[in-house]
């Protein structure tokens, strides 16, 4: 067996926890809004039409932040489709996934949903059909209170108190030469400039996030970032990075995809900070990882463009194994590995579209094997991350060279008096015996402990299985003064929590 030897101090912190890596998606694609979130003949719906069942599992997922209404398709949304009374509004058609936009569905009522599941909207203008006339229009409709011509249509449709939403998003993946209006690096960053300085002319504490790479294997990406940054670095906050992995056949590669994300997150901080430089600015820009997840692209390439325009069809609804899951829990680790900068992740998407929650018309809403390491990191994964040592064996990849076999991160919780120790065993083969070493801490106990693997890493949990992947929740793990002792199984997920007192 493998060993593993992991060393966290308290004395030594990365960063406080931003509890906004913890945020999700919804797009107006496939069936993640309509039948996803919002289904007014269902049986589970509230007054609102809402999906009750998928509330609840929202909820419980802990999302924080929902970034909406896309995606591709918010490049040619018009935001004023959405809105008003029900019956008047019209179709229109969605250019990004060939489908029929009902627009039942629209800016209000995700408000509404988000108050109700207790997330904070995040919002994006649309930067590819529109531009800086329409993302002022709808800021002014979201956030202002005023005697004005769009703030009265949001009290008219019966909304008298404005959104106040904070994060705005400048577009979307406009680096992108599938995205309606995809524009170059030089003519994006004028752009995403001059809505950026209009919408502070409205609210100067705007939150705005310049999209950055649509992937790191974009031939742009790096000069992308470099050129939009000279135009609008001290305009914006954050710069967007999107991100999926796959497994392409060679799972072992497959479980060791987070050091992708790694090089990704470290890459897009190295191009901020030389553009600081050259620019000599005292501001820091942060990542918002706006979309990351699990997502099994090439199954969707080359396929037919659909003949007719249909609502809500049926597109990339994944279904996720066990293998996908300990990707996922990977990914987290990730995120909170560079919680200095990143402030904002989102996992795309929530609900049916390559999502942790299923829901299908007739049946209760169901969790994913994606579910459980997302609710368990969003809910323990809380206060402070401390610097994590790894001193494991190697696994040699074929796109990353020698990577750890073993990944950690350890997060502590000064209010609570608790730590989180989250774990993956990479190696498809062997298993681990764990050591994990907390110092400046003493009385040691474990409260729990939660590890999700199977030796079928291709189970998953559907309409016709059920549940059938969930975490263990049997403690393993044993305490001997400052140390942790734990046997990872291979290729598994694992999360330990701990009460401790300061020493
Ligand atoms: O999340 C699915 C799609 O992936 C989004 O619409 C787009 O932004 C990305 O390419």
């Amino acid at each position: 067996m493998s060993k593993t030897k992991v060393i966290a101090d308290r004395h030594f912190e990365v960063a406080e926890i931003d509890p906004r890596i913890y945020g999700s998606f919804t797009e107006h694609m496939g069936r993640c809004i309509y039948e996803g979130i919002y289904e007014p003949d269902s049986e589970f719906a509230d007054e609102d039409g809402l999906r009750k069942d998928v509330m609840e599992l929202v909820k419980e997922l802990g999302v924080t932040i929902i970034r909406y209404p896309g995606g591709n398709f918010l490049s040619g949304y018009d935001w004023k489709d959405g809105v008003g009374p029900l019956s008047e509004r019209q179709a229109r058609l969605d250019l990004a996934w060939h489908s029929l936009e009902t627009n039942q569905f629209g800016t209000d009522q995700f408000m509404t949903w988000c108050k109700k599941v207790g997330v904070e909207p995040m919002m994006a203008v649309n930067l590819g059909s529109a531009g800086l006339p329409e993302a002022l229009e709808i800021l002014e409709y979201t956030n202002v209170d005023a005697n004005s011509k769009w703030s009265n249509y949001r009290v008219k449709n019966g909304h008298k108190d404005p959104y106040n939403v904070k994060v705005w998003c400048l577009g979307n993946e406009m680096d992108g030469p599938w995205q309606l209006g995809h524009k170059s690096a030089e003519d994006y960053g004028t752009v995403a400039a001059n809505v950026a300085r209009g919408m502070r002319q409205i609210d100067d504490s705007l939150e705005l996030v310049i999209a950055g790479s649509s992937n790191r294997s974009m031939p742009t990406f790096g000069q992308w970032e470099e050129t939009i940054l000279e135009k609008a670095y001290d305009l914006v906050d954050h710069v967007s990075l999107h991100t999926y992995y796959e497994d392409l056949g060679n799972t072992q590669e497959f479980l060791v995809c987070s050091t992708n994300l790694d090089y990704f997150i470290n890459e897009v901080c190295d191009i901020a900070d030389a553009v600081k430089a050259k620019i000599r600015s005292n501001k820091t820009i942060t990542l918002s990882l706006d979309e990351w997840n699990v997502w099994r692209l090439s199954k969707y390439q080359n396929l037919p463009r659909a003949t007719s325009w249909e609502p809500a069809p049926r597109v990339i609804e994944d279904e996720y194994d066990v293998a996908d899951a300990v990707v996922l829990g990977n990914l987290l680790i990730s995120i909170l590995r560079r919680s200095d900068r990143v402030k904002i992740a989102c996992l795309a998407q929530l609900v049916n579209v390559i999502a942790p929650i299923r829901a299908e018309v007739g049946h209760p809403a169901w969790r994913q094997t994606t579910f459980f390491p997302f609710s368990y990191t969003a809910r323990y994964g809380r206060g402070k991350v401390l610097t994590t040592r790894i001193d494991s064996g190697k696994i040699k990849s074929e796109n990353y060279g020698d990577v750890n076999t073993v990944d950690s991160v350890v997060t502590y919780d000064e209010a609570t008096g608790t730590a989180a120790i989250f774990l993956v065993n990479r190696s498809l083969t062997e298993s681990n015996s764990t050591e994990i070493e907390l110092a400046g801490f003493k009385d040691l106990e474990i409260l729990e402990q939660a590890t999700l693997t199977d030796t079928n890493l291709k189970k998953t949990n559907t309409l016709a299985t059920g549940e059938q992947v969930k975490p263990d929740t049997k403690i393993t793990s044993t305490v001997s003064g400052k140390t942790i002792s734990i046997s990872l199984a291979p290729a598994s997920w694992q999360m330990v929590r701990v009460s401790l007192k300061k020493d």
